[in-house]
Parts: structure tokens; sequence; C-alpha cells
């Protein structure tokens, strides 16, 4: 390790610097003010990108650290709001977290965790409500500490997104639920569930995951039928097998742990963004030019190349990373959205984006959220003729978009804006960046190095 650039140590234990501000992501403190990003479209895009480590496996290989009173040191962990803020919750559960690589320079950090001791097990409300990852400690602080209670996390922009299905695995395996004013709380007796058989009844990403953290240490074996298969899903079983987990079906529905008295720690790298990848191909099959994603793996994003080719999108998968060129002149297309290995959620906004101008009506069906179209009245701003019945919205392509002051709503639909802005006459203004801060390290400094006139603004 770069002992020289160790920045800070967070946690149970005071600061040891007083520039304690340095280790916050730039996200975190740029997510305090209003500021927007302001894109002037026409250019197309060459040159490269390098890709961040993935949020959706940060966020779920960081709470693995409290399986272990050993150190868990976490490489090539984004820089982002949301990465710090889970950083915080677990400082409030007794586990410290060192950062390394804090240059502002620098892309992607190292972090190292430690959980020593756990000196509580609840995720309160208030970090809950504006993180949902949060209810990933629910698993891993039952696995450690027999005890678990964490906010129901209420509404969300995207959808209903319950967490029942995450309290059925847990009570599978053993363990006692009661909820309560809001509140969770998971008790295995005796300390570690006896294991058992949970068989899911729909693919859900978050309750494979909270299934899993809290099956490595059970007394004995846990098995997870019609277990969701995301790579993240991959990255987190690695993760865990490297701190001495016994995982058989790893990237199969069906996972057999046999539980382990104690975890040790382990140093890992979190999987490239295929998410962020993906968004940054749909830009360049609309704004048109030759953009090499550096660090882009293939092989997570079959769905996402399947899709970019069929439209037109020249995709090609090199040693270290994807290269996407594109003339911007795009066919129609037809796509739903599907759990892994199908077209993911959560690239559904960027390919409608993506689709405004192309030659022909598309067909976008969204089966995994009840309402992850709040784009669609934002790019309609813009002059996107999308007609939304239902779960399907149709996509006509229009020869043209102008630039207008739109509104990120959540996270992927913020995205669609800026792709929409890069072809767009004239300026789009996009406020509540705060959105894309949370899953996007760097975006403007991204768009800007292949030529976009993409430009953040503060008004705070
Ligand atoms: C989901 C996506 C994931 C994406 C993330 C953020 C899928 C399968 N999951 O993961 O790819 O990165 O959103 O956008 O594509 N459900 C229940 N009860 C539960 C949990 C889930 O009914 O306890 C339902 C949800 O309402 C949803 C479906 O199951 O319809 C899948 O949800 P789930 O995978 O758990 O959501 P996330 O983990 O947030």
């Amino acid at each position: 390790m770069r002992s020289a650039r160790f920045m800070s140590i967070v946690g149970p234990r005071p600061a040891r610097h007083s520039w304690l501000g340095l280790a916050l992501g730039r996200a975190d403190v740029r997510s305090l003010n209003m500021d927007r990003i302001l894109i002037r479209g026409g250019n197309r895009l060459n040159g490269r990108i390098p890709i961040s480590g993935a949020k959706n496996s940060a966020l779920t290989l960081l709470p693995c650290a409290l399986l272990t009173d050993e150190p868990l040191t976490l490489r090539n962990l984004p820089r982002l709001a949301d990465v710090d803020s889970f950083g915080h919750l677990l400082n409030q559960l007794g586990c410290s977290t060192m950062i390394e690589g804090a240059r502002p320079e620098d892309f992607g950090r190292v972090m190292t965790l430690r959980a020593g001791k756990v000196t509580a097990t609840m995720a309160p409300y208030d970090i809950v409500r504006k993180m949902r990852a949060s209810i990933l400690v629910l698993g891993p602080l039952l696995a450690r500490a027999g005890e678990a209670t964490v906010s129901l996390p209420g509404g969300c922009a995207i959808g209903n997104r319950p967490i029942d299905l995450h309290l059925k695995a847990l009570e599978a395996f053993g363990a006692e639920i009661e909820t309560t004013a809001g509140y969770v709380t998971a008790r295995a007796k005796n300390g570690r569930l006896p294991g058992g058989t949970i068989v899911f009844p729909v693919v859900s990403v978050g309750a494979t995951e909270n299934a899993l953290m809290a099956a490595v240490r059970a007394k004995g074996t846990c098995i997870l039928e019609n277990a969701a298969r995301e790579p993240e899903i991959v990255d987190l079983c690695r993760l865990l097998v490297a701190m001495g987990a016994h995982i058989e079906g790893i990237g199969t529905e069906k996972l057999v742990v046999e539980g382990v008295e104690r975890l040790h720690g382990a140093t890992y790298a979190v999987m490239p963004d295929r998410i962020e990848a993906g968004s940054y191909a749909c830009a360049v099959g609309l704004a048109g030019g030759k953009v090499d994603l550096d660090g882009a793996c293939a092989d997570d994003m079959h769905a996402t190349l399947a899709a970019l080719r069929e439209a037109g999108v020249e995709v090609t998968e090199r040693q270290g990373g994807i290269t996407v060129a594109s003339d911007g002149k795009l066919n129609p297309l037809t796509l739903s959205t599907a759990p892994f290995p199908g077209f993911a959620t959560d690239m559904q906004a960027q390919f409608m984006a993506m689709l405004l101008r192309a030659n022909g009506a598309s067909v976008l069906t969204e089966t995994i959220f009840e309402n992850r179209y709040m784009h669609v009245p934002e790019l309609a701003r813009m002059g996107a003729d999308i007609q939304v019945k239902g779960r399907t919205a149709v996509v006509r392509g229009v020869q043209r978009l102008v630039g207008a002051p739109v509104m990120a709503t959540d996270l992927r639909a913020s995205m669609s804006l800026i792709i929409a802005g890069l072809v767009a006459e004239g300026e789009t203004q996009v406020a509540r960046v705060y959105h894309l801060d949370r899953g996007y390290e760097r975006l403007e400094e991204k768009f800007a190095a292949v030529g976009a006139d993409v430009e953040r603004v503060s008004d705070g």
C-alpha cells in the first residue's frame, strides 16, 4: 500500500486529521449545494473514458466488512456520494474506514475497513431513507452479532421497492423477524442462524445479497434458489470466498452456502461499472464518434452490447476494454428489461435517450419497476416524441431535439437527460445533479475529455 497517501481514519475513534474534509468525496461536498450541469449539444465524442468501479457492487461489498474483525481492503472503489454515505453508516456501527488515494486527480480509491467490534446493530431511518442500499447491513449484522435492526426504507422515486423478500430469506434461514414502528429486527436464536432454503418467487438482487451475507456465517447450510445472477452478485460471492466463505453455484440461480464460524480479512478490487460503461456507450451511439471505454468488461454486458449493435453502434471487444463507434444514425429497437442476463432496468433510460432520433419507432417495456419513466416528461420538454402506456413506452424518432432546462429525478434518468442534451440544439440545463453524484464518478470531466461541451455550474 502507498502509505504516504493515507488520508484519514474515520471510525469509532475520533479522526486523527483535522483535514477530514479531504477524505470526503468531492461528490459528497458538492451534493450540499444546488449544482447544475450545462450541456451545449452538437459535438461528436472521440477519445477514451476510464470506467470506474461499480457503484452497485461497491455498496454490497462495503457491508462485508461487518462480517469479520479483521481488516477488509477494497480497491477501485468509485468516488461517489453513496460510497461516502455508506462509510459513515459503517462508522456508526463500529467499523473504521481508512481512505487512500484521495488526491483530487485520482480516479477510484482504496478503503480499508475494520470492524474489530460491532458497537451498534441498527441502521436508522434517516440514513436508510436517503440511501436504500443501507438495508444491506441487515444480513451481515445478523450474521456477526446475532441481531440487526434496520428502518423500513419506505417509497422510492422509481417504484414501491419492498423488502419482504429480504426478510423471507432470513426467516427461511431461521431468523426471527419482528416489525414495529417502521423498523424491522432480525434475530438469530443462540447467535447463529441454523440454515434453511429460500426459493425466491421473483429474482431480487438486494434480497439475494442480504441473504448471502447472512448465510456465510450460519451454523448449517443455506440454499438460495432462483437467486439473482447479476455480475455484482458474482463480485460479492468472490469477495466472500476470499474471506473464507464456502459458496457453490456462483453465477447460477442456485447458491449453496455452507456456513463457517468465522471469516477473515481480504483485499479485493471492485468490478468495473457495467452501467457506467453502457451509459457512455449510449452517449456515443447518439452523438456519434469513437470512444474507448477503458476497463469495461464485455462479459458483464452481453445484453447491452447486443442492443447497441442492433441499433447500429459498432462495438469492438478488446483486451482491457470496449470500443464503441457510431455515425449517429440509429435503428429503432424493441427492448424489455429483465433480471441478468436480460436487458438491465438500469440501462432503460439511457437507451431511451439514445433512441430519441432513431429512424423509426422503438418500444421499451419496463418489467422490474412500476414507475421508472420519470425522465419521459423531461425528455418531452426537449422535443422527444414518447408515449407511455402502463409499463410500455413507444419512442418515435424525431429529427431534432432542442435544449431546455430539465430536472433530474433519479440516477439513471439524470443520465438520459445529459445524453439527450449532447445532440440538442442550444443549451440544456440539468438541475438536481446530486442524483448523478450518487452514481457517476467525475461525469463532466469524463464527458469533457472526449470533446463534449458539458460543464458543472454551482449556484451555491
Ligand atoms: C434493482 C435491479 C438491479 C438495479 C437496482 C437499481 C433487477 C432484478 N434488479 O435491484 O438490477 O441495479 O434495482 O436500479 O433488475 N421485490 C419485492 N420484494 C423485495 C425485493 C424486491 O417484491 O423484498 C421486487 C421489486 O419491487 C422489483 C423486483 O423484485 O420489482 C426486483 O427488485 P430487486 O432486484 O430487489 O431490486 P434492487 O435490489 O433494488
